[in-house]
């Protein structure tokens, strides 16, 4: 798509309801947008087919966190310290940009994100670029990190600051210690969350892709990195398109096509985990009608990774040109947790138990303290807790007469006896885990974006000129427009007998009886409807009614009292409309036939 169609895709976005600016009336602000009743539609859609495949079929529990939470979460999850991004003002006009996208823009770096502040302000210098509002030099203006978050008081007065949060995941971090009660205290355990996400974006752009309120849905995976594995005989022949560091780095080099399988086996992919889900969300971006010749997944350069995430993977789409990242897979490790466990003070780990119980010797001390107290005064204590970690580290220090230890820099000589030194059988029934952190994380509204993009269409029929978006059956806002020929002779109310009959059965169905057929047809094609369905006179003769398939414009006789069936087959992948249509009464068509007057 150029950049002209992305153009075209924004103005019929606006004029069909799927998507646009918020808040026209007063002039609108940037980076919000309202999603209308199309867009709307196929946001849900685009939902619960995540729903299906990373909460149900992959056994994982969804939960709903609130979306404002306390400054402490922040400050432990590192967001209020590093969630920055780089920000150069005009000193002209007062404008804000994001410093590292205006060199991505106007030099030859692809990857500004990755490179310090004091790189940037070179690379503006360098390249003497101007404030694209209004012209001005950017060299030598300062370029300095600004947070993201938006920051809120909770109730009122001085109240208590709060923030909205920037990614839904820490609404499952902090939940962390009753979700494993709720999981059995079972690893390998799943937990997702589909919800609004804010980030006071410098500069919102490209309609929905970089807006400041946008939907995430997550899965916060925690494994024993020790003993929990993925199943990757699931996902082993899945091909990918991958782009690791190495091949960002070396000019001219291509893109590596290979198998998940191959990938983890080569150790282009370092987790096994987020190997995995590079293959379950390649299956299932295809099933959702993502265009797999414009997609990838992009290995994170070390300088561009979240300050949590030790290894990740972008999924990439080509939209309008650009590559942009429509969700994340990242390994976070233990981070999220240990950070939570060491602010709360409270118990981040799962308790897992051994097969067998483990028998092992445990050397402890019980130092005499009426010997230490008087010989050592206020240094006691901290001599007793020294030998408690001597004992743990190194027993062989207790065989002589006297045992050594130090205390800030001072050494001290005990005699062993006073130690009350032993070494004990002990049964261990498990460990302490603090799980670590697997998670897919994916944009929303940037998937739907995606698919917008790769659906559109045009073409001619009759010799007119078409746009139409070949959205999946299972995805499009609305499976089914019902028609009647013309508004009489009964044709209307049979057809709103049959509407009524749709959605009784389940599916989403539309009616239109305004203008030609051929203008009927073209309105569900612009919105991506896959079927309609037409009453004419025929149907009231023989019970049957015409159904037109969006792409190929084909259409077949189907009986009424089969349409239920036929049409269900159809919006589930599972007849395609070739097999309906030999089937059924195949309607030859002669030119013109869609665009003939009523
Ligand atoms: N919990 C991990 C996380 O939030 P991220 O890469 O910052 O990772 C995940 O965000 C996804 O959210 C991105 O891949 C993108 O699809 C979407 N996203 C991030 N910022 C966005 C924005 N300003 N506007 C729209 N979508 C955004």
């Amino acid at each position: 798509m150029s950049g002209s169609e992305s153009t075209k895709l924004a103005e019929l976005a606006k004029r069909r309801g799927f998507f646009f600016p918020s808040n026209g009336a007063y002039g609108g602000v940037a980076g919000f947008y309202t999603y209308g009743p199309e867009g709307a539609a196929l946001k849900r859609h685009l939902e619960d087919a995540w729903r299906d495949r990373f909460t149900v079929r992959e056994g994982n529990q969804e939960i709903e966190a609130p979306t404002i939470m306390p400054e402490a979460v922040f400050e432990a999850s590192g967001h209020l310290e590093g969630f920055d991004d780089m920000l150069v003002e005009c000193a002209e006009c007062g404008e804000s940009h994001r410093a590292d996208h205006l060199v991505e823009d106007d030099t030859a770096v692809e990857d500004a994100e990755s490179l310090s502040i004091p790189e940037v302000e070179e690379l503006i210098r360098e390249h003497e670029l101007v404030c694209p509002s209004c012209g001005a030099a950017l060299a030598g203006e300062p370029v300095e990190e600004f947070n993201l978050m938006f920051e809120t008081t909770i109730g009122p007065g001085s109240g208590q600051t709060g923030y909205m949060r920037p990614e839904t995941a820490q609404g499952i971090f902090v939940e962390f210690p009753l979700l494993a009660e709720y999981a059995r205290n079972q690893l390998p355990f799943g937990v997702t969350q589909i919800g609004p996400a804010y980030r006071n974006e410098i500069s919102p752009r490209k309609g929905v892709v970089r807006v400041r309120e946008f939907t995430q849905a997550e899965l916060e995976l925690f494994v024993n990195p020790e003993t929990n594995e993925p199943d990757l005989s699931r996902v082993a022949d899945i091909e990918l398109t991958l782009y690791p560091i190495g091949n960002q780095r070396e000019e001219g080099t291509e893109y590596l096509e290979t198998t998940v399988g191959a990938a983890v086996e080569e150790g282009i992919i370092a987790s096994e985990w987020v190997a995995y889900y590079l293959g379950i969300a390649q299956e299932w971006y295809e099933r959702i009608g993502v265009d797999t010749d414009r997609f990838r997944f992009r290995q994170h350069l070390p300088g561009e990774r979240a300050h949590y995430a030790s290894d990740c993977w972008d999924a990439e789409a080509e939209l309008g040109g650009d590559w942009i990242e429509i969700a994340g897979f990242a390994y976070r490790g233990d981070y999220d947790l240990a950070k939570h466990a060491e602010h709360s003070g409270e118990e981040f780990t799962v308790f897992e138990q051994y097969d067998e119980p483990l028998h092992a010797e445990r050397a402890t001390v019980d130092p005499d303290m009426s010997y230490l107290g008087p010989e050592f005064g206020g240094e006691a204590g901290e001599i007793a807790e020294a030998l408690e970690r001597l004992a743990k580290r190194d027993r062989t220090a207790f065989e002589g007469e006297t045992v050594s230890v130090d205390v800030e820099g001072e050494p001290y000589e005990i005699p062993t006896e006073k130690t009350g030194f032993s070494v004990e059988e002990v049964t261990e029934a498990g460990e302490h885990v603090t799980p670590h952190v697997v998670e897919p994380s994916f944009g929303v509204g940037r998937t739907l974006y995606t698919l917008l993009v790769h659906a559109y269409r045009e073409d001619e029929v009759d010799d007119e000129p078409r746009t139409y978006l070949a959205l999946d059956p299972e995805m499009a806002p609305t499976t089914v427009g019902v028609f009647p020929l013309m508004d009489r002779d009964g044709l209307g109310e049979r057809a709103r007998e049959l509407l009524a009959a749709l959605r009784e059965a389940g599916f989403e169905a539309t009616y239109d009886d305004s203008g030609n057929i051929g203008r009927r047809y073209r309105r569900q094609d612009e919105v991506g409807t896959p079927f309609c369905v037409t009453v004419d006179y025929e149907s009231l003769e023989s019970e049957t009614v015409t159904v037109r398939e969006r792409d190929s414009t084909e259409q077949a006789r189907v009986p009424i009292d089969e349409l239920v069936a036929v049409l269900g087959g159809l919006r589930d992948g599972d007849r395609s409309f070739e097999a309906i249509a030999e089937e059924y009464e195949h309607q030859e068509l002669s030119a013109g036939t869609e665009n003939a007057a009523e």
